[in-house]
């Protein structure tokens, strides 16, 4: 049995058709993904609503954990339709209103070598109540980062996939970022621009432009950057994508993340760390506080998931229908 204070477990997780009390494993020591990271997974947000829980982009997720599955050829053996039931079904299992989401698929047990010739794929799918990603402070921002080592750059893999091995660099510079003293973790690519976060987007806002990079820049194009752009536009807000420099972080007016876990979280301080053989330099970013632009999204945005703004209602996936 499976037990600790650190995870805000549910009751029952989902595997392979069938519910399990949360506690309980059920997969074999030997499972491939275990050993080689051969897993694809997936982290969506359901919130409470008028209308009871809904999930955010859900169609979106899915339609990313399946290409993410095609990436390491993965035969999933459940539909997309029959994915989003399961979702549905541990929601309401669990009774959660709102939740974390996380369905995994992964090589299981099946052969030792590299190459899963003879492994099954599996799906999981837990989900349970997961507060502020960065800590219950986060939200009057956090200080980053930005790590010596550069980000998994695009032409080495497909960065649109959610590969459980790939993260292994995520947990490496999240835990030295915070060896640091700081929040989190921002990675440059290997061209020396700006790329991401661990698990997270990066868009900044300068004269009143909002700005952000793509895939050629080494990132993985969220789905809450490409909703807060959106947002932003229908508030006739100016949008770049471009690639970003270290400089536009540091003169940037406002600077914030955006993904699934985090949501939107602004930045306001930086610690730069990227020149191995010079000191760390610290720097505000613009007067030290969350700014009027981020503050304006961020509401907008928790309104939508929270099912206030009616234009966006196809953003969302309701329960109880
Ligand atoms: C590396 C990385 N970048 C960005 C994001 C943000 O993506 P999303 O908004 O789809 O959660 C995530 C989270 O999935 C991520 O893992």
């Amino acid at each position: 049995m499976f037990d600790n204070t650190h995870f805000s477990k549910a009751k029952k997780y989902w595997s392979m058709g069938k519910f399990y009390n949360w506690s309980k494993p059920n997969i074999h020591c030997m499972t491939h993904a275990l050993h080689y990271g051969t897993s694809v997974f997936e982290g969506i947000r359901a919130y409470s609503t008028p209308k009871g829980p809904a999930v955010f982009q859900l169609k979106k997720h899915i339609d990313r954990f399946i290409h993410s599955a095609s990436v390491l050829d993965m035969k999933v053996p459940y539909t997309k339709e029959e994915i989003i039931d399961a979702i549905k079904l541990v929601l309401h299992k669990n009774k959660l209103d709102s939740a974390y989401i996380r369905p995994i698929l992964f090589y299981s047990y099946g052969n030792p070598g590299l190459v899963p010739k003879f492994c099954p794929v599996e799906l999981i799918i837990g989900a349970w109540k997961w507060g502020a990603y960065l800590g219950e402070k986060s939200a009057q921002g956090v200080h980053v980062y930005i790590l010596p080592w550069r980000r998994v750059h695009y032409s080495q893999y497909d960065m649109a996939a959610k590969l459980g091995g790939i993260y292994v660099q995520s947990t490496i510079c999240g835990v030295y970022a915070r060896n640091k003293g700081c929040d989190e973790a921002v990675f440059l690519n290997l061209e020396g621009n700006v790329a991401e976060g661990p698990g997270e987007n990066i868009l900044l806002v300068k004269d009143g432009v909002l700005k952000t990079n793509d895939v050629t820049e080494s990132v993985l194009e969220g789905i809450t950057r490409t909703s807060i752009l959106k947002i932003a536009e229908d508030q006739g807000i100016s949008t770049k994508i471009e690639p970003i420099t270290k400089e536009d972080l540091f003169q940037a007016d406002e600077l914030f993340f955006a993904g699934t876990a985090v949501e939107v979280i602004p930045i306001v301080r930086i610690t730069d760390g990227s020149q191995a053989d010079s000191p760390d330099k610290e720097y505000t970013v613009g007067k030290g506080m969350p700014g009027p632009v981020t503050k304006k999204l961020k509401r907008i945005f928790m309104e939508i998931v929270g099912g206030k703004q009616s234009e966006y209602e196809d953003w969302l996936v309701y329960i109880n229908k």
